[in-house]
């Protein structure tokens, strides 16, 4: 896993899976179908090394040769927060490593200001779970640090709330970290820039268009 000096909650999945994959969905020939089946591999390696930490608890089990402390994931199953609506496209990729867990959904568009306006939320009981917001883009942080706002106002603490998102932009970062300086953010790559419509460059365009064939 990758860092960056300047932002020290940022954790950049560098595997090389998970560089190739975003490769081919950068790239403006690659289809809806494949886009969305890239998408789902991608979030599946990258919630790999998101729960690298997770707690393990050890409960006594039989083995058909005898009885054995076993490692388990502890506490209560996670929820997976996926922001509507490209955020669908990273969820089915995390459910495929933890089908257990909890799904929540946090409804966002942008105005014309860029801003974020909420039109849905709907959250299991906190209970002490570990929430992974995702969102592939994150661009100018705005968005993805309202999400935030949203968990952390229900009484979820920073600490049990990790941002997954696909691609970054620096600048989208700084604002994020500004504002959530206690919450661990995962991306596959951070790009170079924002352009003139908040568009992440080179990024790959309008992920929810490309995860749905919209236009
Ligand atoms: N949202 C997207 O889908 N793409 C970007 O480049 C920026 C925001």
């Amino acid at each position: 896993m990758q860092t960056d000096f300047r932002f020290p909650r940022l954790h950049i999945v560098d595997h090389p899976l998970v560089q190739h994959k975003l490769s081919l969905m950068r790239d403006k020939n690659t289809s809806t179908r494949d886009f969305r089946e890239l998408l789902k591999e991608i979030a599946m390696l990258m919630g790999f090394e998101l729960t690298r930490d997770f707690p393990i608890d050890y409960e006594e089990i039989e083995t058909p040769l005898t009885s054995f402390k076993a490692p388990f994931m502890k506490g209560k199953k996670c929820v997976i927060v996926p922001v509507l609506r490209a955020g669908l496209g990273m969820t089915d990729g995390l459910l495929l490593l933890m089908p257990s867990a909890r799904v929540g959904h946090i409804g966002l568009y942008r105005d014309e200001n860029k801003m974020p306006v909420e039109y849905l939320v709907r959250l299991p009981e906190l209970e002490d779970r570990t929430f992974i917001l995702v969102d592939p883009m994150l661009a100018t942080g705005n968005s993805a640090a309202h999400a935030v706002d949203v968990l952390k106002k229900r009484g979820v603490p920073g600490d049990h709330i990790r941002f997954m998102a696909l691609v970054a932009a620096p600048e989208g970062v700084g604002v994020f970290q500004e504002l959530h300086p206690d919450v661990d953010l995962y991306v596959a790559a951070l790009d170079d820039h924002l352009d003139e419509n908040a568009y992440i460059v080179p990024g790959l365009g309008d992920a929810g268009d490309r995860i749905f064939g919209t236009k």
